[in-house]
């Protein structure tokens, strides 16, 4: 998709459409229509504009003279922030798409805060919002895609500053959603086709022409390493289990990297202690924490931050088998620790655990992982807030921050050591689950805190957040969401 900027509005712009929007409230409206109106040369029926009220619901088209015009609505003006401004954008950018346009000219909003806000909101408002995932469905005959037409070019327009300066934010908006959207296909890819070697190589192919390096640990390097979690849960599969290593050095030599981890289960049967059948097929989306990881370091290379950045992910294909570790089995992970497996279906924070003890060697910052780790995160919190557990608050505040200005948003459960002792084992130094089913998100993330050492770290349960069972909003899909990417590039941006 094309974006351009520019200053004026005129009647002339090359474009189907053109976009506007307008909050729910008559005198605002009024003005709006009139100014509409004025610049562009033409005369809306009134008739056709009296059943828009600016709810943050409404879209519609008019037709004037040889224009079209759409109104999208922002709802209250009190209500305003940029989450509905992304809303409002997206919907519109759908509309304009649902009606076979290919290009649209958009009006910048005029609204309290900063203009590169509103111009990188709506900029990726519309990259997310048009994301869909069809690869698989080729048949033109299809009824719903018969002569489908996208979007594809994109004019910002209002007087928003220096085209050099504009330019850059809407660059590298698009870059950031492009990375969501590249996460997004990672996650709703099938698990035939995406498969720790395919995982790594498409990860490998990114890091070659996107600013940043890759190390792919095969089979017998992560057992030399001895990384016994990772192997452990992927023995049961005949795709072998991987771990990346993905570096952007775009800070000094001396600045502490912070270190990325991402489960990369590629698919979760649950292995020996097996799933149910019905929903399984959602577990292809348990490596979206590791396609999150790719996602931040494809935005990172595009965007050039002046910051270190170590990414882990550790990939596997959870399967019962003949080979299959089963209940009961004794691993002992990277750092030397033993942990007794009492559920085959506890295999994320496996993965993690030889992860987290290999980021120690980096001395990091600060250590941040991302996993669908657990059934009960949508149990506590659905799917619209991330669960978030640390042993460093000040941490968590800056997740906690960059959270409320993507709308990504978390939530803190405590880390108390009541809750450790319930991760004890009678033959290991360690068990993966907890006792019973209570607390389930905390003692997974307890399990974790165990193999991150001293330094600071925060654990993101993204069961819920990351995948969706239905459209979450008009810019967040149903399946992959691709949640984490906008989340940790802007904590890595309010870093420097
Ligand atoms: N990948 C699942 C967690 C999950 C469940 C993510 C549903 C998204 C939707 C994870 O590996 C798992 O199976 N966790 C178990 C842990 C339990 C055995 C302690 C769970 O949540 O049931
Ligand atoms: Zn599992
Ligand atoms: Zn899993």
């Amino acid at each position: 998709m094309e974006f351009q900027y520019t200053k004026a509005i005129s009647p002339e712009m090359n474009a189907d459409a053109y976009v506007f929007f307008s909050f729910k409230d008559e005198a605002l409206l009024q003005k709006k229509l009139q100014s509409i109106q004025k610049e562009l040369q033409v005369t809306i029926d009134k008739n056709a504009l009296s059943d828009f009220t600016g709810k943050d619901t409404q879209v519609n088209v008019y037709y004037a003279g040889d224009k079209r015009i759409i109104l999208s609505g922002l709802g209250k003006k009190e209500k305003y922030n940029l989450e509905v401004l992304r809303n409002s954008t997206a919907r519109a950018a759908k509309y304009a798409e649902g009606i076979k346009l290919s290009s649209i000219a958009v009006e910048i909003l005029k609204a309290s805060g900063k203009v590169e806000d509103v111009i990188g909101a709506e900029t990726e408002a519309i990259i997310l919002g048009l994301y869909k995932f069809n690869k698989y469905k080729k048949d033109k005959k299809d009824e719903n895609n018969e002569g489908k037409k996208e979007i594809t070019s994109v004019i910002l327009f209002g007087d928003a500053g220096q085209p050099n300066k504009i330019n850059k934010v809407i660059a590298d908006a698009q870059a950031l959603a492009e990375a969501v959207n590249f996460t997004r296909d990672l996650g709703n890819e099938p698990s035939n086709v995406m498969y720790p070697e395919e995982f790594s190589r498409i990860i490998a192919a990114e890091g070659k022409t996107g600013n940043f390096e890759v190390k792919i640990f095969n089979k017998s390097e992560l057992t030399k390493m001895k990384m016994g979690g990772i192997l452990g849960v992927g023995q049961g599969s005949m795709r072998e289990p991987r771990l990346a290593m993905l570096r952007y050095n775009g800070g000094k030599a001396k600045d502490k990297p912070i270190v990325i981890v991402g489960k990369g289960v590629t698919f979760d049967t649950g292995g020996i202690s097996i799933k149910p059948a019905a929903g399984m097929e959602n577990m292809k989306m348990d490596m979206n924490g590791g396609a999150a990881v790719a996602g931040i370091f494809k935005a990172l290379g595009q965007l050039k931050l002046k910051i270190n950045v170590i990414g882990l992910i550790p990939m596997a294909e959870n399967m019962p088998d003949g080979a299959a570790f089963k209940p009961g089995d004794i691993l002992t992970a990277y750092n030397g620790m033993t942990i007794e497996v009492q559920n085959t279906d506890a295999e994320g924070r496996l993965l993690l655990a030889d992860a987290l003890a290999y980021a120690d060697q980096f001395e990091p910052k600060y250590i941040v992982d991302m996993a669908t780790l657990t059934g009960a995160a949508l149990v506590a919190l659905g799917h619209t807030a991330t669960i978030a557990v640390t042993n460093d608050d000040s941490l968590y505040k800056k997740l906690e921050r960059a959270g409320k200005e993507t709308h990504e948003r978390l939530w803190q459960l405590p880390s108390w050591d009541d809750y450790d002792k319930l991760i004890d084992s009678d033959v290991a130094d360690v068990c993966n689950i907890g006792v019973g089913r209570v607390a389930g998100s905390i003692t997974a993330g307890m399990f974790l805190k165990r193999f991150v050492n001293e330094n600071k770290w925060c654990h993101l349960d993204i069961a819920g957040t990351g995948m969706a069972p239905k459209q979450m909003s008009e810019y967040v899909p149903k399946y992959s969401t691709g949640v984490g990417v906008r989340l940790i590039t802007r904590f890595l941006m309010n870093e420097i």
